[in-house]
């Protein structure tokens, strides 16, 4: 008994430890158990019957193994040698059908969902179609019906369809949303994949990328919002309306001439780093730094987020190819009206 209870001590600290590694995994918006749309759905259903079925095989065998240790034992004084037995029909019948029979009620709605998420939806005239472009560290959104590019934070209608084109700008990235659907790599050297999800809720979902690019993978996040067709309109009338600029007009132009030639605000700039129209309205900045909008704990007002930011890129997100603005020539007084404008530009929608 004493010994038993030593044991049990010497295994406390182990099982400790699974519990606080394991807990990592619990954030509960990065979980494939909590499919919040049909993609997602039907691939959680066949995680569990595939598990299920694991589940029953093991029990069985165990039991049967179990069974024959114990009631087959050497037992004392029993030193003939037992009747030694070769093949047996019914048995050798009975344990090749049942494993094809379990292989079979897993293969045929494997395959059925393999072939249906692999379908491409991209000339579905029912699906919004979104060009997704994976850059280290951040995600490009680039509607092309709608002709609206956006960064980080990708809009979507409730309910449709949407067929998405991914690709990547440098190196090999994985894009993956828990909540709607599996993941799918964004492929280097013109190679284009496609995936449909939907959405079944009005909510935020958050994406991550799930393949190791470089020095700050575990920070390339993105938000997906799901939300109802009207407000999906406005957004993208909003997106849309003209570029608004600092109202300094000095800072304007500095504005322009050093983040516009690779942001874009509006109808101005250019499209090597993300969009920032409305920046103000957005869940975080830069995807990590999270924006009291959301009302959730551990967020900060979107300025002070922003000025975090922009005081020290590499500080947030080490290895992005975003120029410190202070190199650019910003001061620490610009660097803040600058997190001011960008903090109040806000889309209404
Ligand atoms: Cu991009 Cu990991």
């Amino acid at each position: 008994m004493m010994k038993r209870w030593q044991a049990v001590k010497r295994l406390l600290p182990l099982m400790a430890m699974f519990a606080l590694v394991l807990s990592g995994c619990g954030r509960e918006d990065l979980s494939v158990m909590r499919p919040q749309g049909p993609v997602a759905q039907g691939q959680l259903d066949l995680i569990k019957l595939s598990i299920s079925i694991m589940i029953v095989v093991m029990v069985v065998v165990f039991a049967i193994a179990a069974y024959v240790l114990v009631k087959f034992r050497r037992r004392k004084g029993n030193n003939e040698i037992p009747e030694q037995v070769e093949g047996n029909h019914k048995l050798e019948i009975i344990w090749t059908a049942i494993p094809l029979l379990l292989v079979l009620v897993l293969a045929v709605p494997t395959i059925q969902k393999v072939f249906a998420y692999g379908e491409s939806d991209w000339n579905n005239p029912d699906a919004l179609k979104v060009e997704v472009t994976s850059h280290q560290f951040w995600w490009e959104f680039y509607y092309p019906d709608q002709d609206v590019r956006t960064g980080q934070e990708l809009i979507i209608p409730v309910g449709k369809k949407i067929s998405f084109q991914l690709k990547t700008n440098d190196v090999l990235h994985s894009f993956w949303v828990p909540s709607l659907g599996g993941k799918m790599d964004t492929n280097a050297e013109g190679s284009v994949n496609y995936l449909t999800l939907v959405a079944d809720k009005a909510d935020t979902y958050i994406g991550k990328c799930a393949e190791l690019c470089g020095q700050s993978h575990g920070f390339m996040e993105f938000r997906v919002k799901a939300v109802d067709d009207a407000t999906f309109d406005r957004w993208v009338t909003a997106m849309k309306a003209p570029a608004v600029l600092p109202a300094d007009n000095a800072l304007a132009e500095k504005f322009k001439t050093n983040c516009l030639s690779c942001h874009a605000v509006g109808d101005q700039g250019g499209s090597a780093g993300p969009n920032l129209t409305g920046m103000g309205s957005r869940e975080t900045v830069a995807s990590i730094l999270l924006n009291d909008i959301s009302g959730k704990p551990g967020t900060k007002p979107v300025k002070d987020n922003m000025i975090e930011w922009l005081m020290e890129p590499q500080a947030v997100k080490p290895g992005n190819t975003m120029p410190n603005p202070k190199d650019l020539g910003f001061s620490d007084e610009e660097i803040e009206q600058l997190a001011d404008y960008l903090a109040n530009y806000k889309l209404d929608y």
